[in-house]
């Protein structure tokens, strides 16, 4: 079936299987690969996207749920001044190790700070409790979080 829907603010059509997964479009059809794939059943987070705004594992989206849509890939964020802030905060924090679960992490933190723009602890060990770490034990991820809400603020930066 012709699918068309926006990706990373650019309008795009393509003739998909419905049922392939979203994750398998945005890699393999558009080249996308800071989208990783993980467990591939929803339970990593490697595969975080934005679809119109709402944090969703794309490995568990079927191609034709993305009609009309408006997906945001770690791709798309990354360049942006939110993405840079937030990067930088990871990197300042040591909280990329191996680094492969950082596109969904850094998706995940973002959509927790659109919410919540000073989160304590807690409310970030919750905002990215469906993203798995196996190497940092997840403190300095916090740390980085909990740093790229202070840069905001000092910059006025709205996520
Ligand atoms: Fe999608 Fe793990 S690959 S949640
Ligand atoms: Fe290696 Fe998180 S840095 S899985």
């Amino acid at each position: 079936m012709k699918i068309d829907f926006t990706l990373n603010g650019t309008p795009v059509s393509l003739e998909s299987s419905p049922v392939k997964r979203l994750l398998d479009v945005l890699r393999d059809d558009f080249d996308m690969k800071g989208t990783k794939e993980g467990c591939g059943e929803g339970e990593c987070g490697a595969c975080s996207i934005f679809i119109d705004g709402r944090l969703a594992n794309s490995c568990l989206i079927p191609a034709a749920q993305a009609e009309g849509a408006e997906i945001v890939t770690i791709d798309g964020v990354r360049d942006t001044e939110a993405g840079i802030l937030i990067t930088e905060a990871y990197a300042e924090a040591h909280a990329v190790q191996c680094g492969f679960c950082t596109p969904g992490m850094v998706m995940a933190s973002i959509a927790l700070l659109k919410v919540n723009p000073d989160p304590d602890e807690q409310a970030v060990r919750e905002g990215i409790s469906g993203n798995i770490c196996r190497c940092t034990g997840y403190d300095m991820i916090i740390d980085a979080v909990q740093l790229a809400a202070k840069r905001a603020k000092e910059r006025g930066l709205a996520w």
